[in-house]
């Protein structure tokens, strides 16, 4: 006969969690969630009409979880549905596609439009996300490399993983950390660990580092106008410089992206009389 007792303990073993997927169109959301769930891979393009909604089971240590994923259309053109379905979610998988710039650089509009959505419920906090870096099999037409995407998600205490759902690399990887990861923070009562967060570098470091490898020249670099004195671009550069200097700064690509403001600054100044 079954005891309230082992109920009990049966309840504390079994967790159901929702998780959804997000990212532009095409990026391969849904054939993640496939090659994951049916060990299979799709060529042909379907999308995905609104939402599509499955659920699996899976063991993490001690613990049965049961995991509902709703995987988002990434289409503008499915906003209404999507909307609704942001609420209540314990893990998020962000996808880009390695080959695809915009995709990599809409993941801060689809942040956005997910704190939008959950209105002022948003505790971003409390939901594990992890950024898919996919079809890294096509290394031929990439453009993304890995130092800037985990400099992105690192930043923001998301956890990064290259992907391709085509051959399965770091698929069963990613979703086994991802569990565990939202397992953790259930068992920390509703908020992701300290640990995860704490990557020794800090968001405005990690947005530097990427405003500088975007820049187009070298103004633009040093956040100063065109026609800056010699004044203002030394300003700029110290304040780079402190943010930046290789002793200070840990973030993937701080090196690069120092050495940068040091060239960036003497051509600059060259040519101010
Ligand atoms: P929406 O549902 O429209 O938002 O797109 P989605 O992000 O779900 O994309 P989907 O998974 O349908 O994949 C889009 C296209 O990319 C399909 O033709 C897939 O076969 C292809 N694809 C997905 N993942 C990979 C991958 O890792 N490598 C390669 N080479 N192709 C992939
Ligand atoms: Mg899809």
């Amino acid at each position: 006969m079954e005891t309230t007792a082992t109920k009990r303990r049966d309840n504390k073993k079994s967790l159901r969690v929702k998780v959804i997927s997000l990212g532009n169109a095409e990026v391969g959301k849904s054939c993640i969630i496939k090659r994951y769930c049916e060990k299979r891979f799709v060529p042909k393009y379907l999308a995905t009409i609104g939402i599509d909604y499955g659920v699996t089971k899976v063991q993490v240590r001690d613990r049965e979880i049961k995991v509902n994923i709703f995987d988002m259309a990434g289409h503008p053109f499915f906003y209404e549905v999507r909307n609704e379905f942001y609420k209540d979610s314990q893990g998020v998988l962000l996808v880009y596609d390695v080959g695809l710039r915009e995709s990599f650089d809409a993941l801060d509009s689809w942040l956005g439009e997910m704190k939008q959505e959950m209105g002022s419920q948003a505790n971003m906090d409390s939901i594990v996300f992890i950024v898919c870096a996919n079809k890294v099999d096509l290394m031929k037409r990439r453009v993304v490399d890995e130092g800037e995407g985990r400099l992105w998600a690192e930043s923001r205490g998301f956890h990064y993983f290259e992907t391709s759902a085509q051959s399965g690399e770091g698929i069963n990887e990613m979703f086994q950390a991802f569990f565990s990861s939202i397992t953790d923070m259930c068992e920390n009562g509703g908020k992701r660990p300290v640990s995860e967060v704490s990557v020794g570098f800090t968001k405005e470091q990690a947005d530097t580092i990427r405003r500088i490898r975007n820049s187009k020249d070298s103004w633009d670099m040093l956040g100063v106008k065109p026609g800056a004195t010699r004044e203002e671009v030394n300003k700029a550069y110290r304040k780079l410089a402190v943010l930046l200097h290789p002793d200070k700064c840990v973030a993937p690509g701080s090196e690069d992206a120092f050495k940068a403001v040091v060239n960036a600054r003497t051509s600059l100044l060259k040519n101010i009389k």
